[in-house]
């Protein structure tokens, strides 16, 4: 368990108001997802209140675009994932790709930004940017999850 707990990192992923309303991207994106050898290790369907937005996204309160993101995450229904893998931070945001759609449409075309986003606000998907993020933002959407137990509970499925 030691040996695995140490390879595995996990990450927070939401999918956001823009795509998680169309099944058909929520599964290409959970295909992608599956294809790049993450584990979900938990997941669940909420909508953000106006306060949880805001508190999720303080980092970024006083910013231009800071009442559009918020408008927009809670515009409806969004995944939010504990996705586990070796590397999972850095590469869950290689799979995203840069944050405006444009640009992951001509340096990244491959990456879920590129594929299902449609501008800056529209991104279709959220990635932590380092662990000490990861950290909070899995907290944040699953106060409940225990990593420990997570890694204990899926030794079998390595063996
Ligand atoms: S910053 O200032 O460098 O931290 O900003 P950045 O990392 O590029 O973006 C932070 C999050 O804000 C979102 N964002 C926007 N939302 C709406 N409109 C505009 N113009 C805009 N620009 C940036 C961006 O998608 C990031 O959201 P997350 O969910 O973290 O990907």
């Amino acid at each position: 368990v030691a040996r695995l707990a140490q390879k595995l990192e996990l990450t927070l992923g939401l999918v956001k108001p823009d795509v998680a309303s169309k099944p058909e991207v929520v599964k290409a994106i959970r295909e992608a997802i599956i294809k790049k050898n993450f584990y979900f290790a938990n997941t669940r369907m909420l909508t953000l209140s106006q306060a949880d937005a805001e508190s999720f996204y303080g980092e970024h309160k006083g910013k231009f675009f800071f009442p559009e993101l918020i408008a927009f995450m809670t515009s409806g229904p969004i995944f939010a994932h504990v996705l586990a893998r070796d590397n999972a931070i850095k590469e869950w945001r290689a799979l995203m790709g840069p944050t405006k759609p444009s640009q992951a449409r001509k340096d990244a075309p491959q990456t879920l930004r590129a594929q299902f986003g449609t501008e800056d606000t529209f991104n279709a998907v959220h990635g932590s940017d380092s662990p000490m993020s990861a950290a909070r933002e899995v907290g944040f959407y699953f106060p409940d999850f225990n990593v420990d137990e997570w890694f204990v509970k899926q030794e079998p499925a390595f063996a």
